[in-house]
């Protein structure tokens, strides 16, 4: 059987053409409840999984996203390549809102870290996460996203806030100035932990806003992100179908293995087999 897809996104990316809905699975998680029921069937001959981050009705804010619950979720379906689908905030000029951007990068500021790893509780692992996004699935977003059209930015930083609020414009500009690319609250958490469950990921970013450096701008609103993004819901969902098709059934990439040599606590903790 060939590996399963995920896609995490709004509530509706599932809504594709040739996607053949068959199931939702309500999935009890060792780290509690995923956003939502995961809704399953075919595109493409494929297996997929949608998830949506903030819950049907965008109910849940992304601090409170349990991520862990999601892609726990995800991989118990089999599900080892992962598209998500996000809105950023642009913090360069020539990333303009309803661009594509592709990152290639993160840098972490969330808080709540814990929150952002299966290890713990006796169990030490560190997975390497110097390229945190895999290169296949990139390659493949940037194609199918080509093709549809859109306007693509392969690669970039992604910095991860916490929020909820915005960032304010002194915290924009440092941004900037660091070096950063394009700005959201919830995709780092999902990368790091896709990584440790061995699943193959990748972003398409959509960008929403300037943030609030641009002075000659209006400063971002949750108003004009949900604008931008559900103008964009067509082109995402074209990206998703053409890309599906792409993905390979096996599971055979580096990202595949990405707990080899990663857990340190050693054989004699594990219970006798
Ligand atoms: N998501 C979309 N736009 C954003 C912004 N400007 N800051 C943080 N998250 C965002």
């Amino acid at each position: 059987m060939s590996a399963a897809i995920g896609i995490i996104g709004g509530s509706g990316l599932y809504e594709i053409e040739g996607f053949e809905k068959a199931e939702e699975r309500k999935i009890e998680t060792p780290f509690g409840e995923p956003s939502d029921v995961l809704v399953g069937g075919t595109l493409a001959g494929r297996q997929v999984w949608f998830l949506p981050r903030h819950g049907r009705g965008h109910r849940i804010m992304p601090h409170e996203i349990n991520h862990r619950a999601n892609l726990w979720a995800l991989r118990s379906l089999d599900v080892r390549f992962l598209i998500c689908v996000t809105a950023v905030g642009s913090l360069r000029e020539q990333y303009a809102p309803r661009d594509v951007v592709l990152p290639d990068q993160y840098f972490d500021r969330t808080s709540r870290r814990e929150h952002h790893t299966f290890f713990g509780k006796g169990i030490v692992g560190h997975v390497s996460f110097g390229d945190p996004v895999s290169a296949g699935m990139r390659a493949i977003l940037k194609d199918a996203a080509t093709a549809e059209g859109a306007k693509v930015h392969d690669g970039g930083t992604y910095v991860n806030m916490d929020g909820p609020a915005f960032s304010t414009r002194a915290e924009s500009e440092a941004n900037r100035q660091l070096g950063f690319d394009v700005i959201g609250m919830t995709n780092l958490p999902e990368a790091k932990l896709a990584r440790e469950a061995e699943i193959a990921s990748a972003t398409l970013a959509m960008i929403t806003d300037y943030d609030c450096w641009k002075v000659e701008e209006e400063a971002v609103t949750a108003e004009a992100v949900m604008e931008h993004l559900t103008a964009n819901v067509s082109l995402a969902k074209r990206v998703l179908a053409r890309a599906v098709a792409e993905i390979p059934e096996d599971a055979k990439w580096p990202e595949h293995r990405s707990l080899d040599g990663a857990i340190m606590t050693s054989k004699e903790f594990w219970p006798e087999e």
